[in-house]
């Protein structure tokens, strides 16, 4: 959604725009044209091996087009935190700043992650693997009502009970999970596949896991409360989202704040050829929103 994105932050010569989930930079590129020769765009993603790449990246644009590499700066820090990465660029207030939430392409065939469940990988799921529990470590360790709970709450599960007391007993007899395919095939096994058969019924677990153990709707909503102190007044903030659970954060956040106005009443879908381009996109959502001046 490179032109909606667009389109919601209109960036412009000299600005600077924080893009708080660079992954594969396409987004930061994208805006890095529009700011350049004077301004800024900040790039922050959580996992290291994201900005590894990243960095190989900017080091190859550098070499093809030094002007736009020279625009992007990137920093190996959670969205939540922006203020540590203006702080470290003198920057007080950003004029726009994107948050795409979604896995990167990279994330999704990386076999020793566990994003992309299809691929045999150890159950991780974490976007910074230099803190906290992996998904396997949490089903270890928590009660089988408690791992029911996660599922149902951040999976939106209706059988997350039938899951969490196969995944309990597999422990109880020494065998626990611990790759994705075995969870994928754990899960198909309680779960009847629905009639259209367009979702595979290990997804909405695997998103339970992967929200439980990044935080992540708690992060969001940190970084919603404290966007309003990293953007300037007239500023404007964009978000993509794709599961009703983030979106739901953004819509209230937007509409209850006074401190915001929303840009969009219902959320920007991508176009019918993006979805068949890229099936992954089918499910985003774009919300915007401006900085109120006080
Ligand atoms: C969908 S990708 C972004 C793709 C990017 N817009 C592009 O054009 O290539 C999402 C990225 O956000 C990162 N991410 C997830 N949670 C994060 C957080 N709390 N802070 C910073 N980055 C995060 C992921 O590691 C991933 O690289």
């Amino acid at each position: 959604m490179a032109a909606e994105v667009v389109h919601a932050l209109q960036p412009k010569a000299g600005q600077v725009i924080v893009d708080g989930t660079f992954g594969g930079g396409g987004h930061a590129c994208q805006l890095a044209k529009s700011v350049m020769p004077d301004g800024r765009v900040v790039g922050l993603d959580r996992d290291d091996q994201a900005v590894a790449r990243g960095e190989s990246m900017l080091s190859q644009l550098a070499k093809d087009d030094p002007a736009l590499a020279a625009v992007i700066t990137l920093y190996c820090c959670s969205y939540h935190d922006a203020e540590r990465a203006l702080a470290a660029e003198s920057i007080p207030h950003a004029d726009a700043m994107l948050l795409d939430l979604g896995l990167s392409s990279d994330q999704l065939v990386d076999t020793t992650r566990g994003f992309g469940f299809s691929l045999e990988a150890p159950l991780d799921l974490r976007f910074d693997t230099s803190q906290g529990m992996t998904a396997a470590e949490m089903l270890q360790r928590l009660s089988e009502p408690e791992i029911a709970d996660l599922i149902y709450q951040f999976g939106e599960e209706r059988y997350s009970r039938r899951i969490a007391r196969q995944l309990v007993q597999r422990r109880r007899q020494r065998r626990p999970v611990r790759t994705t395919t075995e969870l994928a095939d754990l899960v198909r096994r309680c779960v009847p596949r629905s009639k259209n058969h367009d979702i595979d019924p290990a997804t909405r677990t695997f998103q339970a896991l992967r929200i439980a153990v990044n935080r992540e709707l708690d992060i969001l909503q940190q970084a919603l409360q404290k966007a309003c102190d990293w953007i300037r007044p007239g500023g404007r903030l964009a978000i993509l989202s794709f599961h009703s659970l983030e979106d739901r954060l953004v819509k209230q956040a937007f509409r209850q704040s006074d401190r915001w106005e929303a840009l969009t009443r219902k959320p920007v879908r991508p176009t019918d050829q993006e979805c068949h381009d890229n099936p992954r996109a089918r499910s985003a959502k774009l919300r915007a929103a401006i900085r109120k001046t006080e």
